[in-house]
């Protein structure tokens, strides 16, 4: 098993450049299915996600041709529209192939994603809204059966909860429908308004994509697109992040800042210099922190997939700051190995609350989720003497190559 040795107490200065999205390549190189001419993507980072979401298309028949940072998906015909329980475990967001599948070939077999570290996170959205276009839905085995053997037919979706996988596949599963879909109180998530980019170049007809109402007209066909996915905003996040908790001096490059105003706005709060000084770059300066509660919200609130980073950085600023997270109901497990390190977090539910600033000291600590390893990442910058972060397959999910970009910023970080 690989870990991360840190060596804390350097600040970070230079520049770093940002990868493409994770979690837009993912729902964008599915939508691949939806069409037999190929789709070329750029800017698709080299993580592991992606890596499994390239298996599961080829195990479904498409031919899939990665050379650094482009990926040509083109699936010809649809031999075996399942994603298998060996995939889905490894990576819930296979269930992003459903709504395709459905769509392009009236049938899909995909394994119920099961839990997951940071909750239970059902796709009983996914399911309902397929049933509404109608899609019969079976569920046997561990596996969800959906058959439309006479196609879907467009309807108006109201989602019970915001969810952004939801959407996407929804949104999938509609382009091909026949008739109008009204997706209400859609996900509003720039990966979701970069999807429907690619589906529009593909001939898809969507309006409203990135606000809540998303208005689809079902098309009988869709040809192939080129296309190159937005910067990833949780990559930028981190590294702004990491940058004001060492008190460095950093340009984030290659990023999209106006995906980034929630954040932005918390950290000029808690004292952290943030200007622009050119198109798609960020220069964050740290400096003495002060507390700032934060509650995470589906976007443009404050990111869930931010919380762990910040927990790491409020353990810095002088003051109360009570972090409240209301995407996921187990989402504080950085918190434990945090307070290992010497911060003091007192968790009460939904709510962490943490006093700082605390000296943090290096310790042995283990990685839980693909973000909780961020925010041990970034304690170990901060904190005093050797961190030893374990299980960090988890970072490789959705972080391209970190342990070199942070080194080159000055980190003292080895994977070993
Ligand atoms: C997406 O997950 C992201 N993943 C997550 O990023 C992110 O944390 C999450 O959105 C929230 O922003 C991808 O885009 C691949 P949801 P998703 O459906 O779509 C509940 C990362 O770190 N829910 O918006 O799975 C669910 O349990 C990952 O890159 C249902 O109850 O999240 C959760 O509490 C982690 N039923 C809430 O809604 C459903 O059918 C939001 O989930 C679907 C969701």
């Amino acid at each position: 098993m690989q870990r991360f040795i840190i060596q804390g107490g350097e600040e970070l200065h230079g520049e770093v450049w940002i990868s493409g999205a994770k979690n837009s390549a993912l729902p964008t190189l599915a939508a691949a299915l939806l069409t037999e001419e190929p789709v070329i993507l750029h800017r698709i980072p080299a993580v592991k996600d992606i890596q499994t979401m390239v298996q599961l298309l080829r195990s479904i028949g498409a031919t899939v041709e990665v050379e650094q940072g482009a990926v040509r998906v083109q699936a010809q015909q649809i031999l075996v529209p399942e994603a298998p329980y060996d995939l889905v475990k490894t990576m819930r967001a296979s269930s992003l192939v459903l709504g395709p599948l459905v769509a392009r070939c009236g049938r899909a077999r995909v394994s119920l994603p099961g839990g997951c570290a940071i909750g239970a996170r059902p796709i009983n959205l996914h399911v309902s809204g397929l049933e509404q276009l109608g899609a019969r839905i079976t569920q046997s085995h561990g596996y969800i059966e959906a058959v439309a053997p006479d196609g879907l037919a467009g309807k108006s979706i109201h989602f019970d909860r915001i969810t952004v996988t939801g959407t996407e596949d929804l949104m999938m599963a509609a382009v091909l429908a026949r008739g109008t879909t009204i997706l209400n109180n859609a996900a509003r998530e720039p990966e979701v308004k970069d999807l429907a980019e690619l589906l529009v170049k593909m001939g898809a007809r969507i309006e409203g994509a990135g606000t809540s109402t998303i208005r689809i007209e079902g098309v009988q066909t869709l040809r192939g697109a080129e296309h190159t996915i937005i910067p990833d905003r949780i990559e930028a996040g981190t590294f702004l992040l990491a940058a004001a908790i060492t008190g460095g001096d950093v340009r984030v490059k290659g990023c999209e800042p106006s995906h980034l105003e929630a954040l932005l706005a918390k950290l000029s709060q808690v004292g952290v210099m943030v200007d622009r000084p050119e198109e798609n770059t960020l220069r964050v300066r740290g400096a003495n922190l002060r507390s700032a509660d934060v509650t995470t919200e589906e976007h443009p609130g404050f990111p869930t997939d931010l919380q762990a980073q910040y927990m790491a950085l409020m353990t810095q600023a002088e003051g109360i700051s009570i972090i409240t997270e209301t995407i996921f109901e187990n989402r504080f497990m950085h918190a434990p190995e945090l307070m290992r390190m010497g911060a003091n977090i007192r968790l009460e539910g939904r709510q962490a609350i943490v006093a700082g600033p605390r000296q943090l000291s290096g310790a042995e600590v283990m990685s839980s989720d693909l973000r909780a390893s961020a925010s041990l990442v970034l304690a170990g910058l901060v904190a005093r003497g050797r961190t030893v972060v374990d299980r960090i397959y988890h970072l490789d999910r959705g972080y391209e190559k970190i342990e070199k970009k942070l080194a080159a910023l000055g980190a003292r970080i080895q994977r070993v």
